[in-house]
């Protein structure tokens, strides 16, 4: 098993640039099952992107990517279309699920594995399957599957969903596509990524009117015969190094990002007293001192992402006196935090929140990644600890952040796989 082996206490300098959002890529996909010809710019080369492209082409779609131009060319001309997702493919990635509604919206049918709980929370889809059945779909559950259809047809229906959810509000768009009449949906989740995609259905030829958490998707819509479309690049990539930046940069500049979308943590790093300069596709991170503490909540955009908490919690280890976070999204999202103190990270849990104690100095360890964030948030406490970091369970940080080792390396840092 592959493992990262960290030097810390380097002076970060140099540029890093974002890669595309896996995030936005992920329900992108999913849409091409609608579509016939799809070019998709800017992917991120990361191991969630191929285990959807290989569903993709398990469902009977044709998909060619080019690693070298972050390209994914889909074609799908309904030759032998499968309407299965088996749990397989399903398992090691629960965004599999996305394609329940355009399967559905397309096809009338399909048979999706229920992806599972995960180390992060149990994470049920039942918003997602509370869309599908407004819409019309009739679905039950067995041997772990969903099976779910519509022998009609789906049809345009009042939605309100009951609590937010970034993948039920892509699931109901999906499937709101092919559905016959107006859906109007409330309380959505309004992520940049739920927008990368409704730009994505519009290219298609769907009429979709944006009211922030109420969206409105005319459908039945046949797809425009060839879609062109460049990903937005990955926020949570940048809000991480932004943090990398200032925990362990001299002077660090993070181009390809869109500082629109980045306000409240740019704000919060300053408030903190990072010292950044931003312009409009780049921030410039000057070396940070005397950082202070703050307190986050984690909700959805655009309030603080829960994606970033872990990240901001490194930085907290630093900065004087008691910060806090309150994980609102998850409940479990707190795995990282043994791992921290073992590298000596004072940090106390009480309910769901989290108070860090700051600033610490931390030293390697051998520690254990167990998701994706959690695994990233050690690389930045390696990065300024005493010593050497080993980092076990690297596969997490490979689901989603491309390039990791060698963006780090290019700054200065000591950094290799093993
Ligand atoms: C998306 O997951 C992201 N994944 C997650 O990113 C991110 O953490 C999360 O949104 C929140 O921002 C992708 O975009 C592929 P949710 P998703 O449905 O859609 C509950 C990462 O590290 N819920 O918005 O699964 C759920 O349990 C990952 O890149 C239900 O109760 O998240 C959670 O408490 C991890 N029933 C809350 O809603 C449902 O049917 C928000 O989850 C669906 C969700």
């Amino acid at each position: 098993m592959q493992k990262l082996l960290i030097s810390g206490k380097r002076k970060l300098k140099g540029t890093i640039s974002l890669s595309g959002s896996k995030n936005a890529t992920l329900p992108i996909l999913a849409a091409s099952i609608l579509a016939n010809k799809v070019k998709l710019n800017n992917i991120p080369l990361v191991k969630d992107i191929f285990t959807m492209a290989e569903l993709l082409r398990y469902i009977g779609l044709k998909v060619k990517i080019k690693n070298f131009k972050r390209l994914i060319e889909l074609e799908n001309n309904e030759k032998k279309i499968n309407t299965l997702a088996p749990y397989k493919l399903v398992k090691t990635m629960r965004a599999g699920v996305l394609v329940l509604g355009p399967l559905l919206a397309k096809y009338r049918k399909a048979k999706v594995s229920l992806p599972g709980g995960c180390a992060i929370g149990t994470r049920p889809v039942d918003l997602h399957l509370f869309a599908l059945k407004k819409l019309g779909a009739k679905i039950k559950i067995k041997d772990g599957y969903i099976i779910a259809e519509a022998r009609k047809g789906l049809r345009g229906a009042q939605i309100k969903f009951p609590s937010i959810s970034v993948g039920a509000t892509e699931n109901a768009l999906l499937a709101a596509f092919g559905a016959k009449g107006k859906t109007i949906l409330s309380n959505c989740a309004t992520e940049p990524e739920i927008l990368d995609l409704i730009m994505f259905l519009r290219k298609m030829g769907c009429k979709i009117e944006n009211f922030g958490r109420k969206i409105i998707v005319r459908g039945n819509t046949k797809s425009k015969n060839f879609i062109n479309h460049k990903v937005i690049s990955d926020r949570i990539e940048g809000g991480t190094y932004l943090v990398a930046a200032v925990l362990a940069g001299e002077k660090i500049t993070i181009n390809k990002i869109d500082t629109n979308i980045f306000k409240n943590e740019l704000a919060i790093l300053k408030k903190m007293g990072a010292r950044i300069v931003i312009s409009k596709n780049s921030v410039l991170i000057m070396k940070s001192k005397n950082l202070k503490k703050i307190s986050i909540s984690t909700k959805p955009y655009p309030g603080f992402p829960t994606d970033l908490q872990a990240q901001f919690m490194v930085l907290m280890t630093q900065s004087k006196g008691v910060s806090k976070i309150k994980e609102n999204i998850f409940e479990n999202r707190f795995m990282h935090v043994p791992e921290l103190r073992r590298m000596g990270a004072k940090i106390e849990i009480k309910n769901q929140t989290a108070s860090i104690l700051g600033p610490t100095k931390l030293t390697g360890a051998e520690v254990m990644a167990t998701d994706l964030r959690a695994s990233v948030s050690l690389v930045l406490a390696g990065l300024i600890a005493d010593n050497r970091t080993i980092i076990n369970r690297i596969y997490h940080l490979d689901r989603g952040y491309e390039f990791l080792e060698s963006k780090l390396k290019k700054c200065k840092a000591k950094i290799k796989r093993i």
